[in-house]
């Protein structure tokens, strides 16, 4: 399996996260569909970054009990848990505390899910609209240690375009 060698070395992280910046922004211009827009996102991401195995949403919706949880969105990578309660494994702490977080190596975090066994890192980042919670964007990596401050602040960017791109004025929701 080769998870190394995809279209961005990330030698120079920033600069790289500027280029698909510019890409993601390109890619949802004009389109204020979410589900749409997500399945775009995390196919534009997979392709590009090296060494990741996952990559996805999880929306913020109401579960049978009426509480808040998080159910999986469109994604690429192997077929991942549907429900996270808020406050359960990496997704749900994020999204509880509106943060994000990054997993130097999984299995030191209380109560990591594991939806794909090669998963040994992760980063997950909050979809914030203002203060409304929409859900998170979760990428896993086969390799320990994968994620540092530089991918925080490039992935907060990107999760920040797909949020406007589709929740501006004339955006559909989940529920049209
Ligand atoms: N590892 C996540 C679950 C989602 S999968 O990684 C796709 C978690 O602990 O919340």
């Amino acid at each position: 399996m080769e998870f190394t060698s995809k279209r961005y070395d990330f030698r120079n992280k920033d600069a790289d996260y500027a280029s698909l910046a510019d890409e993601l922004n390109g890619l949802l211009a004009g389109e204020p569909d979410l589900i749409a827009n997500a399945a775009n996102t995390a196919a534009l991401l997979f392709d590009a970054l090296p060494n990741i195995n996952w990559v996805g949403f999880y929306f913020l919706r109401k579960g049978a009990g009426g509480e808040s949880e998080l159910v999986v969105g469109p994604f690429q990578g192997k077929p991942a848990c549907v429900r996270i309660p808020l406050g359960k494994g990496v997704c749900g702490t994020a999204a509880a505390t509106r943060k994000t977080i990054v997993v130097m190596d999984v299995h030191a975090f209380p109560g990591h899910i594991a939806c794909d066994a090669a998963s040994q890192s992760e980063i997950v980042v909050p979809l914030l609209e203002g203060d409304t919670l929409l859900g998170v964007l979760d990428i896993d990596s086969p390799g320990l240690a994968r994620f540092d401050d530089a991918d925080r602040r490039g992935l907060e960017r990107l999760a920040a375009i797909f949020v406007t791109a589709s929740r501006g004025p004339a955006a559909r929701s989940l529920s049209g």
